[in-house]
């Protein structure tokens, strides 16, 4: 897993947006997988600036977001599809008809879940997956005990990620305890990975996904067995990793090799 750790949110906002504009713009029909929650947003906002000032085009794409709440309709305001409208999709030049987001209120969810994985594959799979990372190591809503192997389905979430989610609502008593949400299995299909941290709370989270065994109890850590992840994390999410500095130099060499200034030994 590669490992780039910024000064701040800010900052990891801004790599992130680095990775998915110049996909964007090799592949302007590329496919993403999308993720909600506080610390995408920074992301999202980089990428409009780019669509409003250097013209980056989101016509051709098509998106899948990883999850939404069961029970909410779309134009509730704790919705994802209502995030990820207002967030995002409104304000660049994607094709609302290309943008996914899991049903909250199908009246089959295992048959939704199945039209969803099948769409996913119909656009030929996802080239980039935007994660987040839960404080218990989830990834989507896969928490603690969920299957590697995992696709889309519903889930029961944990009181700790209802706890962690109830800042968004009203009423922590409205936080919805059902999702639908990809599966392990279904984001490890995924081309390339990018996962998002910040904060000292996810600190934990990290250590355990990057540098903790492979365990369906930390569903992130999954993403070990993925050949191109890359983990996105500001310092204080970076602050309980054990090989943080050498992290740093692979960077640092990476950086060197690209310019043509790495000296080899003798
Ligand atoms: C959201 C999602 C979740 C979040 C995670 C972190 O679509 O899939 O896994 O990424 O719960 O949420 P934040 O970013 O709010 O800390």
């Amino acid at each position: 897993m590669r490992v780039i750790v910024e000064s701040s949110p800010e900052q990891v906002a801004r790599m992130a947006a680095t990775f998915v504009a110049a996909l964007v713009r090799k592949k302007p029909t590329c496919v993403l997988g999308l993720a909600t929650g506080s610390t995408p947003l920074g992301l999202y906002r980089e990428l409009i600036r780019l669509h409003r000032e250097e013209g980056l085009d989101f016509s051709r794409v098509t998106s899948f977001n990883l999850d939404e709440y069961v029970g909410l309709a779309p134009s509730h305001p704790q919705s994802y599809r209502y995030f990820m409208q207002h967030n995002f999709f409104q304000h660049i030049n994607i094709d609302q008809r290309n943008t996914h987001v899991p049903d909250g209120r199908a009246l089959d969810f295992e048959a939704h879940a199945e039209q969803y994985e099948r769409r996913i594959k119909d656009e030929g799979g996802i080239d980039l997956q935007v994660l987040g990372i839960g404080s218990d190591g989830h990834i989507a809503f896969n928490e603690p005990g969920s299957s590697l192997g995992s696709r889309t389905r519903l889930k029961t979430l944990t009181s700790e990620t209802v706890r962690d989610n109830a800042r968004f609502f009203n009423d922590p008593a409205e936080v919805p305890r059902l999702a639908v949400t990809m599966g392990v299995g279904t984001i490890l299909e995924s081309r390339r990975c990018l996962l998002l941290a910040c904060g000292r709370h996810k600190a934990e989270a990290i250590r355990a996904t990057v540098e903790g065994p492979v365990t369906a109890q930390v569903t992130a850590s999954a993403l070990q067995l993925h050949r191109d992840v890359i983990a996105v994390v500001d310092e204080d999410a970076a602050s309980s990793l054990y090989r943080r500095e050498y992290y740093c130099e692979v960077e640092q060499s990476q950086q060197a090799l690209q310019a043509g200034k790495l000296k080899f030994g003798a």
